[in-house]
């Protein structure tokens, strides 16, 4: 197994962002909520204590039991995790007297500190507190000050235990990695040897033992995680890998074909099913957002478990959940709220019932691509845009119909293409066409038009979760949206949409 750094999370909006920063050094670590420490400890080499919205005053904070961790593993406490540390052993915190958010400089750093080598003095650091240290127990020692935060570090004395105020996780801590980096190579001693060649021998290895003869069958959308995990299954078991992609019929112009194609070239065992007509004919006269997506889930499921019935003896199914997805359903504050249902709700299908197997949920999206890449995936699959589930039955806004998905397909292809061809395409986080349930007057020649209008939208982001829209140049604007009027039957205006997440979304509907 990997050297593991244990992350125990008390709810801060940067916990991920602390895996992120572990993961960078060729670390493994995983994040678990503060009040279910795993059993087995056995390949844990050190323990970060994230921070929290939560204050150490109040009665309801979060209180982990530390004691089959404290002095038997390095430990570092994060902001509220070092406020923790410092309460619970006698010291005193209290509510900041000035605001200790933003930048600060660390004027003070003991350099015999192994937390703090090669730091530099004043290195700039991220503070985001209402409390603050005011006193230390007796065998804590302060190792690292700014002008207005006196214990921004401390260490205990004989035990390799520190708590830090700032946050070395953000960006504009600057000098943040050395920091980490100091405490999971040099006071935790990992070996740095988590990188995406080892996780695929070993998650290959691990996959042939789990699966031996046994047929898996994986539903492939296109997406660059289920292709991952596909081509990782297909390394270990080859043709016992089942892999079924369906054709719903809102998929982008010529998609289902390049699509079945390049899996193809890639060796996969994949059957393409065309299903387009159950979905349109299902959608026929569905206007409703929600009442769409739950069509077309529920056509999928249908289609999915007739084509895995196909299977003789099929044991598995593998989804290509990623880590994000897992830390989501743990979380100590529980799964989010539905804004829109992305999963299918209704009773259980046969398929469901299979044994599962998710060889990407230890991994967050750009390490997928990373391990992609390793197995020389093309980039046509790697670097794509997200595109949902629902795909241009979600894009139409109101009833769907084949004329319109022609219509938007048409569209589409002009704007993705426009991107690829000025090189826009990997500097926009996600693209799309919508097709809007208007129609607006126009002149062609002598002629007026009354047709529809459709709006283009790109945006920048990480996580899909905000978003801010992309200055696309005028010029291309220009360019691409003429190309549409001119060669798409049917539209005669365009718009560029600019709002960004929140409070819009990303998608219409
Ligand atoms: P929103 O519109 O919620 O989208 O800002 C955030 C990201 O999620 C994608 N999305 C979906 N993906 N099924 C999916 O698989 C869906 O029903 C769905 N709705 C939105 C969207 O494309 C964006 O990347």
């Amino acid at each position: 197994m990997n050297e593991t750094i244990l992350i125990l999370d008390f709810g801060s909006q940067y916990t991920q962002l602390i895996a992120r920063r572990v993961r960078e050094l060729n670390v493994y670590c995983e994040i678990h909520p503060f009040n279910k420490i795993p059993e087995d400890l056995s390949d844990v080499k050190g323990v970060i204590l994230s921070g929290s919205p939560f204050s150490v005053r109040d009665s309801e904070s979060p209180v982990p039991d530390l004691s089959n961790i404290r002095k038997k593993f390095p430990l570092l406490g994060v902001c509220y995790g070092a406020q923790f540390l410092a309460q619970d052993n006698g010291g005193e915190v209290l509510p900041s007297k000035i605001r200790e958010y933003g930048r600060a400089n660390l004027g003070f750093i003991d350099y015999d500190s192994l937390l703090l080598r090669g730091m530099t003095h004043n290195s700039q650091v991220w503070m985001s507190h209402g409390d603050t240290i005011l006193n230390l127990p007796d065998d804590f020692n302060i190792i690292t000050s700014t002008e207005s935060v006196k214990v921004a570090g401390f260490k205990v004395d004989n035990e390799e235990t520190y708590g830090i105020q700032f946050h070395p996780e953000v960006y504009h801590s600057t000098e943040g990695s050395i920091l980490l980096k100091n405490f999971v190579v040099d006071i935790c001693k990992c070996s740095q040897d988590w990188t995406p060649d080892s996780f695929v021998e070993t998650t290959v290895t691990a996959l042939k033992e789990k699966l031996g003869n046994d047929k898996v069958v994986l539903g492939l959308s296109g997406g660059v995680d289920s292709s991952v995990a596909a081509i990782l299954l297909h390394k270990a078991i080859g043709k016992n890998l089942y892999c079924i992609f369906v054709d719903n019929g809102l998929l982008r112009k010529n998609e289902f074909e390049d699509v079945l194609h390049s899996y193809k070239d890639l060796g996969l065992n994949v059957k393409g099913v065309d299903a387009s007509d159950r979905f349109l004919d299902g959608l026929k006269g569905v206007e409703e957002p929600e009442a769409k997506r739950k069509v077309i889930g529920n056509t999928f499921i249908d289609v999915f478990d007739h084509e895995a019935h196909l299977i003789q003896d099929v044991k598995w199914l593998a989804q290509g959940t990623i880590y994000p997805d897992v830390i989501e359903s743990i979380s100590v504050k529980g799964p989010s709220a539905t804004i829109k249902s992305h999963h299918n709700v209704g009773g259980l299908p046969d398929f469901m019932k299979l044994k599962v197997v998710e060889p990407l949920n230890t991994l967050f999206k750009d390490e997928v691509r990373r391990i992609g890449r390793t197995m020389d995936m093309p980039s046509f699959i790697l670097d794509r845009h997200p595109f949902p589930g629902p795909g241009l039955g979600i894009r139409i806004l109101g009833e769907v119909s084949r004329e319109r998905v022609k219509i938007l397909q048409e569209v589409d292809h002009i704007f993705i293409q426009g991107l690829r061809d000025d090189n826009l395409y990997n500097e926009v986080w996600q693209s799309l066409a919508v097709l809007l349930p208007v129609n607006s007057v126009g002149v062609m020649g002598d002629e007026r038009t009354y047709e529809n209008v459709v709006a283009l939208r790109a945006v920048g982001s990480t996580d899909g979760m905000t978003a801010d829209w992309s200055h696309l140049p005028y010029e291309f604007l220009a360019k691409v949206s003429n190309k549409i009027i001119n060669q798409v039957k049917g539209v005669n205006r365009v718009v560029y949409y600019i709002s960004s997440k929140p409070p819009s979304t990303i998608e219409w509907e």
